[in-house]
């Protein structure tokens, strides 16, 4: 499927075939795993399951990355009607129920990236009650995490732990959807508050100057006050890691969207801007942004899906249709550069969708490998390209 952007004019990638091939993928991928949870990352390009931690056994679904799995199933059942991806979704979306009526593994924002592409997905494409149900209440663990007066949404960890206390991080830009489809199911203000306090504190205090980003900033949780910025993945506290810079470019346009502020739309543009002036030849990020070509660092083909991702949203929300048309056609080069390059070469030879991905470098956890969420975006990306009136999860 070959289509033109109305918005920018330009041929978008071929992607039928990118798409059939993510589809075998994730058909063996059900097949290999079953209900069981795959790792976070490939080890040698092959996914093992998720292995046993905090009495969660091998395979169980514990940490932030399970439903991007979920997430693929429903984007595989929407792009083909196939029943056996729809029962496997289900069958997750029945065990995200338990997990948050269990209260097993929800210290964490990233409730938003678990409830969002699974329980959220599937009400949205089921009106499944019991999913809303698991979802609000997902939302509802989330804001215990909304520190007065400091106006953020703590990333990490028991809100008693000194080390997190009063930390965010860029990353949170996504988990904000849980919360404003809560405030739109259930009318209470208090969702959307949160959100446009959160949001407007990242604009000002995450996003530096030059238009890069800080990957984590603390506040005193007791004053408010905006201490300092620094990293947890990234090369160096002053260096741009290229994943967070790609979770702004997205994060900062849905939120715009729904709030109306204007300036996270610039926010977002920055980014972008900032993202796209610092890409390699062949438009796939090395892992942080401080590295240009010539370097023999890592790529991150995740933070590439992220951004084709981001810049398709922001090319939907973009007042300017010149700059619309810009981000568009940029997004098509990078979607453009993963399926030539980042895929592998014979779809049974990985179990990832797309190759050379970094989870965190200087913990030595996930270099060069497959991720679930590089997968899940780089789906997403194709989906968007092949089916522009897709309604997206978040
Ligand atoms: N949200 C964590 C990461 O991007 O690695």
């Amino acid at each position: 499927m070959t289509s033109t952007s109305p918005a920018s004019g330009t041929k978008a990638p071929q992607v039928d075939d990118a798409i059939a091939d993510a589809l075998s993928t994730i058909r063996r991928n059900i097949a290999k795993f079953g209900p069981a949870y795959p790792d976070d990352t490939t080890v040698d390009d092959r996914y093992e399951p998720r292995p046993a931690e905090g009495g969660i056994p091998l395979g169980g679904n514990r940490g932030w990355t399970t439903s991007f799995r979920t997430g693929m199933l429903w984007l595989a059942w929407e792009l083909t009607g196939a029943e056996d991806y729809r029962e496997a979704a289900l069958v997750d979306v029945a065990d995200f129920e338990r997990r948050v009526r269990a209260e097993e593994d929800l210290d964490t924002h990233d409730l938003g990236f678990l409830y969002t592409l699974s329980t959220v997905a599937s009400w949205r494409l089921g009106a499944d009650e019991a999913a809303r149900d698991a979802s609000l209440l997902a939302a509802d663990h989330l804001m215990r995490r909304f520190l007065e007066p400091a106006g953020i949404i703590q990333a990490w960890g028991d809100l008693s732990d000194p080390a997190q206390r009063g930390r965010t991080i860029i990353d949170s830009l996504m988990n904000m959807p849980l919360l404003t489809w809560a405030g739109e199911q259930t009318g209470e203000p208090r969702f959307d508050d949160a959100v446009r306090r959160h949001t407007a504190q990242l604009r000002e205090h995450i996003l530096r100057e030059d238009d890069s980003t800080f990957h984590t900033f603390y506040w005193d949780a007791e004053t408010g006050e905006a201490l300092r910025g620094g990293t947890e993945q990234g090369a160096a506290d002053e260096s741009c890691w290229a994943r967070g810079q790609a979770w702004g470019i997205y994060g900062f346009a849905m939120n715009y969207a729904v709030t109306g502020d204007e300036q996270l739309l610039e926010a977002s543009r920055r980014c972008a801007e900032y993202f796209l002036r610092h890409l390699p030849a062949d438009d796939v990020p090395f892992w942080d942004l401080v590295y240009t070509d010539g370097s023999d660092a890592p790529r991150d083909s995740s933070a590439a899906a992220i951004a084709v991702c981001g810049l398709i949203e922001l090319a939907s929300v973009e007042v300017d249709a010149g700059r619309a048309a810009e981000w568009t056609a940029r997004a098509h080069a990078i979607l453009a550069s993963l399926i030539a390059n980042y895929t592998p070469a014979a779809a049974e030879d990985s179990d990832a969708l797309i190759l050379h991905s970094v989870y965190d470098l200087p913990k030595g956890n996930g270099v060069d490998e497959g991720t679930l969420w590089g997968d899940y975006f780089y789906l997403e990306a194709l989906m968007r390209v092949a089916k522009p009136e897709w309604k997206k999860y978040w």
